[in-house]
C-alpha cells in the first residue's frame, strides 16, 4: 500500500518533530493536538524551526511555505479519518494508548496502518485494543526526530509483511535508517542507553563528580554529543523515568532500579527542557 496521508497524534516533542519531518519529505500531515493551545504552539514551533533551516540556507522561502503547508493540526480525533498512517506519540501510559488505539481503529479506513512511537511499551499489547493487529506496529524516532537519522521498526506478533513493508518505506521516505528490532521493552537504544542515563544520576546523587563534571566527562572520554545529565533534560526527566521503569518492570534487573532523584525531580515537575527545569536551568526563547 502507498501511504500518502499521515495522521500523528500527540503534539508533544516527538509528534512535532515527526510531523515536520513527514512533512518535509511531501507527506500530507495532520497533527492531531487535544487542545488549541498545543496545536498552536506545535505550529509556532515548526515555524520558528523552518525559518531558522531557512537563515542557514538549508531551505528556501517557497520549500518552507510548501512544507508548512501540508501540515494542518486538529484537536478533533475524527479529522483523521483518510489517513493511510496514523502515528502515535502520546504518553507512555498503556491504558491511555489502548484507549487511543481502540478510537483509531473506530475513525480509520480498514486499510490504514496505526503505529506507535512508544519506546517501551508492549506493541502487541497496544495491537490487541484494536480489531486489525495485523496492521499495528511500532515505528520509533529519536529525539530531536529532524536531527537523529535511526527509527526503530517493530514487529509484533501478529504485524504483516505488508504493513512492515509499507511502513518501512514510509520511514526511508522521511530519509531514516530503519533497523529491525523484537517487540520488547527498549528495543534496541533504550535498552541500552537508559541504564547508562540512570546510574548517571547515580553517580550525581552519591557525590562521584558534579553535574558539569559528569557531562564533560562523557562528551570528553566517549566523544558523546551530550552529556547524560543534559540528554535525560532533552528527553524530558517524566518520560525517561517512565522508561526507566518500564525496563525494570520487564527485566526485573536491581540495575534498572530508577535513581531515586530521578523520582524527586519529577514529584517537583521539574522535568527537563520542556519545563524549565531539570538538571539545568533553561530560558524560554
Ligand atoms: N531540520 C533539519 N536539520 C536540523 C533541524 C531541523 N529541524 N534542526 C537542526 N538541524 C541541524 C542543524 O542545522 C545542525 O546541522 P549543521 O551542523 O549542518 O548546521 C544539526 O542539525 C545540529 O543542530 P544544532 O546545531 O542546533 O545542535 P547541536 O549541534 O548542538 O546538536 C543535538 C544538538 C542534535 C541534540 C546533539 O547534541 C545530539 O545529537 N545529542 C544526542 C541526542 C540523543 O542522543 N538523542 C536520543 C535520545 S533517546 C530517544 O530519543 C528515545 C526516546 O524513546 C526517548
Amino acid at each position: 500500500m502507498e501511504i500518502k496521508r499521515v495522521g500523528i497524534v500527540g503534539s508533544g516533542i516527538m509528534g512535532s518533530g515527526v510531523a515536520e519531518v513527514a512533512s518535509k519529505a511531501g507527506f500530507e500531515v495532520t497533527l492531531r493536538s487535544r487542545s488549541d493551545e498545543g496545536a498552536q504552539s506545535m505550529v509556532a514551533g515548526l515555524g520558528k524551526s523552518l525559518a531558522k533551516q531557512v537563515e542557514k540556507g538549508k531551505l528556501d522561502d517557497a520549500e518552507r511555505a510548501a512544507v508548512q503547508g501540508r501540515v494542518r493540526t486538529v484537536t478533533d480525533l475524527g479529522e483523521l479519518a483518510d489517513c493511510d498512517l496514523v502515528l502515535e506519540s502520546i504518553v507512555e501510559d498503556l491504558p491511555t494508548k489502548k484507549e487511543l488505539f481502540g478510537e483509531l481503529d473506530r475513525i480509520c479506513g480498514d486499510g490504514a496502518i496505526l503505529a506507535t512511537n512508544t519506546s517501551t511499551l508492549s506493541v502487541k499489547d497496544i495491537a490487541g485494543a484494536t480489531g486489525r493487529p495485523e496492521k499495528v506496529c511500532g515505528v520509533h524516532f529519536f529525539n530531536p526526530a529532524t536531527v537523529l537519522p535511526l527509527v526503530e521498526l517493530v514487529r509484533a506478533e501478529k504485524t504483516s509483511d505488508d504493513t512492515i513493508a509499507a511502513a518501512r518505506a514510509f520511514a526511508e521516505s522521511c530519509g531514516k535508517t530503519v533497523v529491525d528490532v523484537r517487540d520488547q521493552a527498549g528495543f534496541v537504544v533504550n535498552a541500552l542507553l537508559f541504564p547508562y542515563l540512570n546510574n548517571a544520576v547515580k553517580l550525581l546523587a552519591g557525590g562521584v563528580a558534579s553535574r558539569d563534571d559528569i557531562d564533560a566527562a562523557m562528551k570528553g572520554g566517549c566523544n558523546f554529543p551530550m552529556g547524560p545529565l543534559e540528554l535525560l533534560d532533552l528527553v524530558g526527566l517524566d518520560t525517561s523515568l517512565a522508561i526507566i521503569e518500564a525496563l525494570h518492570a520487564e527485566f526485573e534487573d536491581p540495575n534498572y532500579e530508577p535513581a531515586p532523584m530521578l523520582r524527586d525531580l519529577v514529584k517537583d515537575e521539574k522535568l527537563g527542557r520542556k519545563s524549565g527545569a531539570g538538571f539545568y536551568d533553561y530560558v524560554k526563547k
